[in-house]
């Protein structure tokens, strides 16, 4: 059944001739199984090419005939150290694909220096196939630009998923660690083939008896699962843990007692995992325990942590995204406020990780102020790949271009070009630990991700995480070929439907810079009257700010002063309303409602229009994908179009109800030609 359930390793046969001609490059392989990495890669390759050429490819244990694929190391393969190939800049997850003669036969070589390079370049290898590229003259060399490109999984141990949208965790902690689901290997062949190379299988907002024996058991049965796919296990760890499972009357960091419950846990972790990545910790925010509690740091929280796992070679990554809903301050500056004055005083196996946007993975926000701002600390990225606020899994919405636009916002901390891709590859700052994390948007569903498009958003993060400077074009044309079809009169609608799908969102949920107008606590649906009544941070703080005179949230120099956080061209840009990109005016500006917007339409207009602009969307992928139908197995093409309806039925509900609110405040009739809600 079309299902999804192979996401885009879908291997269904290469048509009549074309196929002949790519078997011609795969019929003999010659890869080893000495190691389960190599074992692993070498029944990848032989699935992948027997599906995809339809005939299984002889494994050979050398070059005794035309068209041979061989896979390996220098180590571990002869043929490959005979051909004295210059692998060094490569590292240990690099690797090369390269067209080539042996005793004057034609070969294609896939070589690495570890294990897990050739398997990455194998699917690369695999990728060509599936996207029909040519593969006569090949010379590819690939390294990943960041260490560490990982999943958070933000997943409970009763299973539910937490902003999940897919069906509950797949982790099935109760059969755990005697039953090992097969969606496990799924799984870590998944990430495996987009170059993900850590997890984090438990919820930020964590529990502490993910840290007990019993715990500690199944994640290393999972751990044993991932490992020869490349992936390393982390987990989250709850601050208050020597509390609440190990009996302390303080989870102070300072405190000699605490810090020998965490090393000691450390060193009973790393037994059952010798591979253990290290820990994840959310601290001080939105109510969970931190050093803070004990007016300690988040240094001194972390630098605790990293003591414990740094004898194992372990990391700890401290995130940033803290807030309190008390703070009577604009909520988009505290993360910077905190954490600045800290560069510098963090351990060297210590990363911070950072949201995207200062505020909360909000359909669109500008970058967050401390990429560029911490020097000293290695920063990652985190990306919400799940789409908390941008209509769960029923909306349309490729998270490609969203991504994209945050790696090439420019922080212009050193000089033009200083991008925050490049403060997350370590480029800028010269980190020695980069990484990315995205929130997983991955449950019990069949197909993975809760809708069959969502499953691009897996593919575009890890992607994007392996080289932040790819292009999200370049990204949903390869995973469309690779889900739906390589016709072009397919791919072409399919990528231009997802190229700007994101941004319609943006139209009908929160123009022009407006933010968190959503059903509270849900995120579902517009709420931006604030049902249930004020709460500090959202009405009389980073909320939207309609007046009778205008909208939007001044973030200015005379409002907030939130500008002052970015680099001072940077700054000067957003403090002025006329230099701010329009996308971001009423996100740091307060503006009356007849305010002349680019289009020279007065801004009560331009909102209106801006949402019927979104809603038209949605209407116009219907149409195309309409359009589809009989190119498509039906099953997908069927799910697809029901989701579309219903986008399209909530997209209006957006604009009605967001418009009628609004306009208690601007007074204004609906421009010309605009339909009253119905
Ligand atoms: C958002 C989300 C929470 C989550 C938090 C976080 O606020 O709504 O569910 O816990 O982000 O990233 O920690």
């Amino acid at each position: 059944a079309e299902d999804g359930y192979d996401l885009w390793l879908r291997y269904r046969p290469i048509a009549g001739a074309e196929s002949t001609g790519y078997r011609a490059h795969a019929t003999r392989l010659v890869a080893g199984d000495a190691t389960p990495t190599q074992a692993a890669t070498r029944a990848e390759l032989l699935r992948g090419l027997s599906g995809l050429l339809g005939t299984e490819p002889v494994v050979a244990a050398g070059v005794d005939g035309d068209g041979t694929l061989i896979v390996g190391t220098p180590a571990s393969s002869k043929p490959i150290a005979a051909l004295k190939l210059k692998t060094k800049d490569l590292g240990r997850e690099g690797y090369l694909i390269r067209s080539v003669r042996v005793d004057g036969r034609p070969a294609t070589v896939i070589a690495a220096n570890d294990d897990i390079g050739a398997m990455y370049g194998a699917f690369h290898y695999l990728r060509l196939l599936q996207t029909r590229a040519p593969v006569d003259a090949l010379d590819i060399r690939e390294a990943p630009r960041t260490q560490l490109r990982m999943l958070n999984h933000w997943d409970n141990l009763n299973r539910h998923v937490e902003r999940g949208y897919a069906g509950e965790s797949i982790w099935d902690w109760h059969k755990l660690p005697d039953y090992l689901d097969p969606r496990y290997t799924d799984y870590a062949r998944a990430n495996a083939s987009i170059g993900i190379n850590a997890t984090v299988l438990n919820n930020v907002n964590a529990s502490a008896q993910q840290l007990t024996p019993m715990y500690i058991a199944k994640a290393a049965a999972l751990a044993n699962v991932f490992r020869p796919y490349g992936i390393r296990v982390f987990l989250s760890a709850r601050f208050s843990a020597p509390v609440e499972i190990g009996g302390l009357k303080t989870a102070d960091p300072l405190d000699p007692a605490v810090r020998k419950w965490w090393a000691d846990k450390a060193d009973e972790i790393y037994r059952a995992i010798p591979d253990f990545g290290g820990f994840l910790v959310k601290a001080n925010s939105e109510g969970q325990p931190g050093p803070q509690d004990y007016g300690r740091t988040h240094a001194d929280g972390a630098n605790m942590m990293a003591d414990a796992v740094k004898p194992h070679g372990g990391k700890v990554i401290w995130r940033a995204f803290v807030y309190s809903h008390e703070t009577p301050d604009d909520r988009a500056k505290q993360a910077y406020n905190e954490f600045v004055p800290l560069d510098g005083k963090f351990r060297d196996n210590v990363m911070v990780q950072v949201k995207n946007g200062a505020i909360d993975f909000q359909p669109r926000e500008p970058f967050h102020p401390l990429f560029g701002a911490m020097p000293k600390t290695p920063l990652m990225m985190e990306f919400q790949i799940t789409k908390e606020y941008l209509g769960f899994a029923t909306h349309l919405a490729y998270l490609g271009p969203l991504f994209e636009e945050t790696l090439e916002a420019d922080t212009q901390v050193r000089g033009l070009g200083s991008t925050v891709a490049k403060v997350v590859d370590g480029s800028l700052h010269k980190y020695a630990l980069t990484g990315m994390a995205g929130v997983a948007n991955i449950g019990s569903d069949r197909n993975w991700s809760g809708s069959h498009f969502d499953q691009a958003n897996w593919y575009v993060y890890g992607r994007l995480a392996w080289n932040p400077h790819l292009s999200a074009r370049d990204i949903a044309q390869e995973w469309t070929r690779m889900t739906f079809s390589n016709d072009a009169d397919v791919v072409q609608p399919i990528v231009g439907m997802m190229m700007g799908s994101r941004e319609a969102v943006v139209d009908y949920m929160t123009p022009l810079g407006l933010h968190h107008l959503m059903g509270r606590s849900h995120h579902y649906g517009p709420g931006p009257w604030v049902e249930g009544g004020p709460r500090a941070d959202w009405t009389s703080v980073y909320y939207h700010r309609a007046t009778k005179d205008g909208i939007g949230f001044d973030r200015t120099t005379h409002g907030s002063d939130a500008v002052s956080q970015y680099a001072p061209p940077v700054a000067r840009a957003f403090d002025d309303a006329a230099k701010t990109p329009e996308q971001f005016l009423l996100w740091f500006h307060h503006v009356p409602w007849d305010y002349t917007t680019k289009s020279g339409r007065p801004l009560w207009d331009e909102l209106v229009h801006r949402y019927s602009q979104g809603v038209g969307y949605v209407g116009g992928m219907r149409h195309t994908w309409n359009g589809l139908r009989g190119r498509i197995d039906a099953e997908r093409h069927a799910q697809v179009a029901t989701f579309l309806a219903i986008q399209e039925k909530e997209a209006k509900w957006w604009r009605d109800a967001s418009i009628a609110y609004f306009q208690t405040f601007s007074q204004r009739p609906l421009p010309e030609g605009e339909a009253p809600p119905e």
